[in-house]
């Protein structure tokens, strides 16, 4: 029995989530998804994301490949939340390649690449210069 945990905004979801998220439960038996909280987005980002925390956690636990959400409050946490889920493996989107092999003493960690051409900033783009 593996575990693999992933964390994400998933704002506006889109193919390129549903892609990663499937690709990560296929690496295991159970995927946890850290979904980020509206204030640690703000922080990261610089916007307020397009739809609000309950509903973007509601949309991903809905999901087939999911097998349960958090919110994701601090991203000082993961090795804690990596640890508390006894997660196996971390899936990260190669955007992030490297960043967190320092938590390869607790976990494997494991990059998987983007899907091409889609992500919720190019979205918002888009609808906006409709
Ligand atoms: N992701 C992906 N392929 C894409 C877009 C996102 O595999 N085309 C992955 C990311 O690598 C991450 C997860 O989906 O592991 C959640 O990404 P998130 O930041 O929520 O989505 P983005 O579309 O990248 O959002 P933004 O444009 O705001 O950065």
């Amino acid at each position: 029995m593996s575990r693999v945990i992933t964390f994400g905004t998933f704002d506006i979801f889109h193919l390129g989530h549903l892609q990663i998220l499937k690709r990560a439960r296929a690496l295991g038996d159970e995927l946890i998804v850290g979904v980020s909280t509206d204030a640690l987005n703000f922080s990261k980002k610089q916007r307020n994301p397009i739809c609000c925390q309950n509903s973007r956690s509601e949309i991903v636990e809905a999901l087939k490949c999911v097998d349960r959400v958090f919110f994701e409050e601090s991203l000082a946490l993961k090795r804690q939340y990596i640890t508390e889920f006894k997660a196996d493996i971390l899936v990260m989107g190669d955007d992030w390649q490297g960043k967190f092999d320092e938590f390869n003493d607790i976990c494997q960690v494991v990059y998987l690449p983007r899907t091409p051409s889609i992500s919720t900033t190019e979205l918002i783009e888009i609808v906006k210069e409709r």
